[in-house]
């Protein structure tokens, strides 16, 4: 069984779910792990102080049992602290008593770069919070915790996967994001990044080229491209290849079937060929800007500024985060659909008998 996920939840709603289906039983899972992995996408520099008041404790309402998954659909839930400002505005059911809190007045200008406008005329809402709310980078908790859980099933076949920061602002080193980032907050704007991922130990062979949607390559691109505020990807050299010769471009195959170097970025033919995968995400600037752009008013088709609420001035620190878990995902994905299983065990002897057959060890 291929391994699915279903999230849903607003930003400011009671809570955050995800429901993962197809893992194998036996697998444990470490919840400490789990709430590091939040932690992680909580923290960063240039993030609004909502991520103060999140703790993000994981509550676990299926298919675990004692630690160890039980092959059957995985619940994760993730309460929203931030929910008892929103009771009356984010009530589930019709509120009692009169508006109050935050969210009781409806939005009506909607803010470039958001889904709110085109949120509000897809669906018909006259108060783009019904748009708003789920598509926020909120979310992306829950898919923290299922990258957890993926990353969990991909170290019982040594592949581990890592997200790091490339840029920020334009600024490759530490203290320059620091400073374009206290800039952009001075200025009340907001700024965007490039992270990478890089997924070390997967052997050659997963994903396939038999059809457009086997490939991991554009498996691994939707996924970054599904998260918010991404709006590039690139694979090894990217789009630096375009302008390099074949003879520049390619990793020549060596004795051992290992390259050199790297600038596929560890997939030939949308399959792993046994590199290390190396894939990188562009984050547009932010677009709730403490200093509003020009927008319209949805009611009355009036000129105004577009709506302000508590924003990140940057948030790529977190998207390594996202990225990292959304990688992760699509891998063990992929794994589960290579090596199957039932059991944790089948799928960790079906991996060790490819590799025999392969004749393919790590240390070669
Ligand atoms: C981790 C993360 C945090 C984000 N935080 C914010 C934020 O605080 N304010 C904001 O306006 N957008 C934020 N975004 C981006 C918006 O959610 C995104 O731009 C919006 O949903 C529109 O989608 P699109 O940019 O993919 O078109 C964040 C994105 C990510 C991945």
């Amino acid at each position: 069984m291929s391994l699915g996920l279903v999230t849903a939840g607003e930003s400011h709603g009671p809570a955050l779910v995800a429901v993962l289906s197809g893992l194998p039983a036996g697998l444990t899972v470490d919840r400490a792990r789990i709430e590091d992995d939040l932690r992680r996408r909580r923290a960063g520099y240039g993030r609004s102080p909502r991520q103060k008041l999140e703790h993000d404790e994981v509550e676990v309402v299926a298919g675990l049992r004692h630690g160890v998954t039980l092959g059957t659909p995985l619940a994760l839930l993730i309460r929203n602290k931030d929910h008892a400002n929103w009771m009356w505005g984010m009530s589930p059911w019709p509120p009692e008593g009169e508006p109050a809190g935050k969210g009781a007045s409806p939005v009506t200008l909607p803010r470039p770069g958001h889904a709110d406008l085109a949120g509000a005329l897809k669906f018909g809402h006259a108060d783009v919070r019904n748009a708003l709310e789920r598509a926020s980078a909120r979310q992306t908790a829950v898919h923290v915790a299922a990258g957890a859980v993926a990353k969990a099933l991909l170290g019982e076949i040594g592949v581990s996967v890592a997200g790091g920061v490339v840029e920020v602002g334009g600024e490759v080193d530490e203290e320059g994001w620091k400073q374009a980032t206290e800039a952009a907050r001075g200025d009340r704007d907001t700024l965007g990044g490039i992270v990478e991922v890089v997924a070390n130990g997967a052997p050659p062979g997963l994903g396939s080229y038999a059809d457009k949607g086997d490939r991991l390559d554009a498996r691994l691109a939707a996924a970054l491209m599904g998260i918010q505020a991404v709006k590039g990807v690139e694979i090894g050299a990217g789009f630096a290849l375009a302008r390099m010769r074949g003879s520049e471009a390619h990793d020549e195959i060596e004795p051992g079937f290992r390259r050199v170097t790297n600038r596929a970025g560890g997939i030939e033919g949308g399959v792993t060929n046994g590199e290390p995968v190396v894939i990188r995400a562009a984050m547009k600037p932010l677009p709730t800007l403490m200093r509003p752009l020009r927008s319209v008013d949805l009611a009355s088709g009036d000129p105004g500024e577009a709506l302000v609420e508590r924003s990140d001035v940057q948030a790529v620190e977190a998207l390594a985060v996202v990225a990292e878990a959304a990688v992760a995902w699509e891998l063990a994905r992929a794994a589960q659909e290579k090596f199957g299983g039932d059991a944790l065990s089948d799928f960790v002897a079906s991996h060790a008998a490819y590799l025999e057959r392969i004749s393919w060890h790590e240390d070669r």
